[in-house]
């Protein structure tokens, strides 16, 4: 199996361009199913969910060109399936977003229960909850998820989202576009990502208000149309390259990125006594202006703290002086990466969704597993950091989610390097 080998590093200095949001681009990749025309999507990140979403829409009958650098055409005119199999959908959960509109344009789908993954069992009772209340009949069968609209079409109705989940938020919007009558949806997710996804719809004719509030209204259309747009950066990369700066004490100017989106990040790395200086070409992140001290972390929905970063964020607390406590309130396990930063020297503590760091620790490079992309990230400036030399495996996880992980780092400064076996 491939690994990552991080040798103890320099700090990092120079400047690094963030890619499309993976977050963002996998749902506006399965929004482009809805309408019987041609999309084009921009700065597509190169990421192997993305490799896996495009495999999914060409086996519903999609015809997808890479027309330029990072540029996607998707045709939809040729959709000829409404079933997504188990061997695409087991490769990423987020292949459930296909269910949205592949219901609001042919009246049916069939996708494979998505599964759990190791940050948690990753339910998806509220999609089903939205599904049903635009009067949609739903089937669990042979574990797979069956839907089938009435057949005069799907009915705009009020929903309440008992979790503001970025996923059901972005499935109900998509199933609700062509639907009869308007569509609410309470208590929605406010992620950056849903806006996004709100504009690429309304550009096809859509009629979506309220994205990146907590109430969201759909009056449904007839019909789409083609459109083209932009992916939204990856907010969540941004802010690891921020911490890679902050961790190894450097200097790094990080491109493409919304300040607005990263509010949370930059609040808390400037409670630790790292310089964030908004610019017009970038985020400027300094970790070397004076010592760092600890700070506490709550993940939250949006605009509260990302639970995605959290786990980098845990990495360099435990560099820093003093203790600092983190609260994960979104998925019920994500602490996997803990027992492997321990095995590089942290002192962390779990007490149920608590962990107290105890800061100033000199890591010690160790041989350590990536459980989920973002643990993975964390443990790679960990190992910045570390003596010796850190060794990185399962580090498919890395790759599902950050474009160019390696060779961004390298050009950063960073002594890291992937070896296959
Ligand atoms: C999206 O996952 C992101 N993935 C995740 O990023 C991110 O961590 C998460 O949102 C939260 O911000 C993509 O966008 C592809 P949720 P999603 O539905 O939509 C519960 C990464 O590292 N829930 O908002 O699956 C669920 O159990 C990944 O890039 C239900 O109870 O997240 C969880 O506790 C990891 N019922 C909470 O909501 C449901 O029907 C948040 O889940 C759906 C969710």
């Amino acid at each position: 199996m491939a690994k990552f080998l991080v040798q103890k590093s320099d700090p990092l200095h120079g400047e690094v361009n963030i890619s499309g949001a993976k977050n963002a681009v996998l749902p506006l990749m399965a929004a482009a199913i809805l309408p019987e025309d041609v999309c084009t999507i921009s700065d597509v990140p190169e990421l192997r969910d993305v490799r896996v979403m495009k495999e999914i829409l060409s086996s519903l009958g999609l015809r997808l060109s890479e027309i330029d650098k990072n540029v996607l055409e998707i045709d939809a005119s040729g959709l000829n399936n409404y079933i997504a199999n188990y061997e695409l959908v087991r490769k990423m959960r987020a292949s459930f977003l296909v269910m949205g509109p592949l219901l609001a344009r042919t009246g049916k789908a069939r996708v494979h229960l998505p599964g759990g993954c190791t940050i948690g069992a990753r339910p998806i009772d509220l999609h089903l909850k939205g599904f049903k209340a635009l009067g949609a009949e739903v089937v669990l069968k042979d574990n797979y998820v069956e839907t089938t609209a009435p057949a005069g079409g799907l009915i705009g109705n009020s929903i309440y989202l008992d979790f503001p989940s970025v996923g059901a938020t972005e499935n109900i919007m998509m199933a609700a576009v062509l639907a009869k009558g308007s569509t609410y949806i309470i208590n929605a997710a406010e992620e950056p990502e849903i806006v996004d996804l709100a504009n690429f719809l309304n550009k096809m004719g859509a009629r979506v208000k309220g994205a990146g509030t907590d109430q969201i209204k759909i009056e449904g259309v007839e019909k789409l149309h083609g459109a083209s747009h932009t992916v939204i950066p990856d907010r969540i990369e941004a802010g690891t390259y921020m911490l890679a700066a902050a961790i190894t004490r450097g200097e790094v100017l990080v491109h493409n990125v919304v300040p607005d989106h990263i509010r949370p990040i930059t609040a808390k790395l400037r409670e630790c006594g790292v310089d964030v200086e908004i610019g017009d070409d970038g985020m400027f992140v300094a970790g070397d202006r004076r010592e760092l001290t600890s700070t506490d972390i709550k993940t939250l929905p949006y605009p509260g703290f990302p639970t995605d970063i959290q786990s980098p964020f845990m990495a360099f607390l435990t560099t820093v002086k003093g203790s600092s406590t983190v609260i994960e309130t979104v998925f019920e396990n994500r602490f996997m990466h803990v027992a492997e930063l321990n095995r590089m020297g942290a002192n962390i503590k779990i007490d149920g969704n608590r962990a107290k760091i105890q800061g100033a620790k000199k890591l010690e490079g160790a041989q350590v597993i990536a459980t989920d992309l973002r643990a993975g990230a964390a443990l790679a400036i960990a190992g910045l950091v570390a003596e010796g030399t850190t060794e990185i495996s399962e580090i498919y996880h890395i790759e599902r989610g950050y474009a160019h992980f390696i060779e961004k780092f390298r050009g950063l400064g960073a002594n890291i390097l992937k070896i296959d076996d």
